[in-house]
């Protein structure tokens, strides 16, 4: 297709100065017009990254008004931590490769952050090189806080689902607690000698008051609305709290745990509470669908940048007509009450924002195996450190 006509077929106006003045102004108005009244965000940034335009709709986002803003620097209305982002951006955009889907978080005049979405166009000068850079975005705060509120109902609900195991794994620790202490308490009310057996006791009731202590603290950490901070993860310790949490789920059953997570892998860049959340779902499904016997095997693998997650049991598999909906919001087999149908939707949300993919196969009788592929590094351009800060 001609460079200069569009998709409709219609030529595109010249930037050039062949355009008689009236037409021109006519183009310029209509523009004008166009950036206020969409509701959309738009701004333009020059090559020495100074605002050289913004729309209504950001003055009405970010509560600053266009004058202030108009020739300054774009970096000092971005998040210190979010700068060198913007600055891998803007120089991709220069470069003729536009950004497209970037989230961000803009600082607003009253202190709050506005959470956006972005693409670039780059905006070729009078003899074609990259002269600016246009910026469209997408108000998107309310959308990521329905999400983490979707995020926070599943787990609890989840939670809320393994209260009677919860009582169960306390209630064990109690008992040898109970029964130990009244046992020495005799012992030493009637002036027995303490022996090795009765230190042997005393120790188990110190780690018996441990597992209650450390459950509780993993319990609480679970159902506190997690970070979304990206961080240097330990995988090992990742799957190790994960199972743990599943500790109570598996305590009634005869399901056998295999773990192959090889001694030097390296860390991942991802977000730990939320990748907790897809190994707990991971986790309690293959639980669920195995009921008493069975096995649930995680192995882990790093190559090709990517760290590898399988997680697979040997419960009644997943039937074909239900394999393209498991990762659809409210699609479940379970009892009212045992399953919200939410578990896999997160987990395909959570993983997306990792970058990363999940895949399933299962054939009816053969058990089910997720894998689950997360990027190792942190992409370029992702970076969470500020950058100097930018001159006024
Ligand atoms: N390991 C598995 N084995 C068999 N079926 C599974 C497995 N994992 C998920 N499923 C199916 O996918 C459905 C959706 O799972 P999920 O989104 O976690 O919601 P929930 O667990 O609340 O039902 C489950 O109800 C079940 O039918
Ligand atoms: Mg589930």
């Amino acid at each position: 297709m001609d460079e200069n006509q569009s998709q409709t077929g219609e030529s595109r106006p010249q930037t050039g100065t062949g355009l008689p003045e009236a037409t021109k102004s006519f183009y310029r108005e209509t523009l004008a017009q166009l950036m206020d009244h969409a509701d959309l965000l738009v701004c333009m940034i020059d090559i020495n990254r100074r605002v050289t335009m913004f729309n209504r709709s950001f003055e009405r986002l970010t509560g600053y008004p266009r004058s202030g803003v108009i020739g300054t620097d774009f970096l000092q209305w971005i998040q210190p931590g979010e700068r060198d982002k913007y600055l891998h951006a803007m120089r991709e955009s220069v470069a003729g490769r536009n950004i497209s889907r970037l989230e961000a978080q803009i600082k607003c005049a009253d202190g709050n952050i506005a959470r956006v979405v972005i693409n670039t166009a780059t905006v070729p000068g009078e003899d074609d090189t990259p002269s600016s850079v246009l910026v469209i975005g997408q108000d998107i705060t309310e959308l990521k806080t329905l999400e983490a509120q979707v995020l926070q109902t599943e787990r609890l609900a989840s939670l809320g689902e393994l209260a009677a195991n919860v009582v169960h794994e306390i209630n064990n620790p109690l008992t040898i607690i109970e029964s130990y202490s009244t046992y020495l308490l005799g012992k030493l009310k009637s002036g027995d000698s303490i022996d090795e057996s009765s230190i042997e006791r005393m120790e188990h009731i110190v780690e018996a008051a441990h597992r209650v202590r450390r459950f509780t603290r993993d319990l609480i950490s679970y159902a506190r609305q997690p970070d979304d901070e990206f961080a240097a993860v330990d995988v090992r310790q990742l799957i190790m709290d994960s199972l743990s949490f599943c500790a109570p789920l598996l305590a009634d059953t005869r399901i056998q745990v295999r773990r192959s997570i090889p001694r030097d892998l390296p860390r991942i860049h991802a977000i730990k509470g939320q990748l907790e959340q897809v190994l707990v779902n991971l986790f309690t499904n293959a639980i669920h669908a195995m009921g008493m016997d069975g096995v649930l095997d995680v192995k882990i693998e790093a190559a090709n940048g990517m760290m590898s997650f399988v997680v697979s049991d040997t419960g009644p598999g997943i039937p074909p007509e239900h394999v393209s909906r498991i990762f659809k919001p409210f699609f479940t087999t379970k009892p009212k009450g045992k399953g919200t149908g939410l578990g896999l939707s997160i987990v395909a949300r959570i993983v997306e924002n990792h970058k990363g993919r999940i895949t399933v196969e299962s054939a009816v009788g053969a058990g089910a195996t997720f894998q689950m592929t997360i990027p190792i590094s942190k992409p370029p351009g992702a970076a969470s450190s500020p950058p100097p800060e930018p001159e006024q």
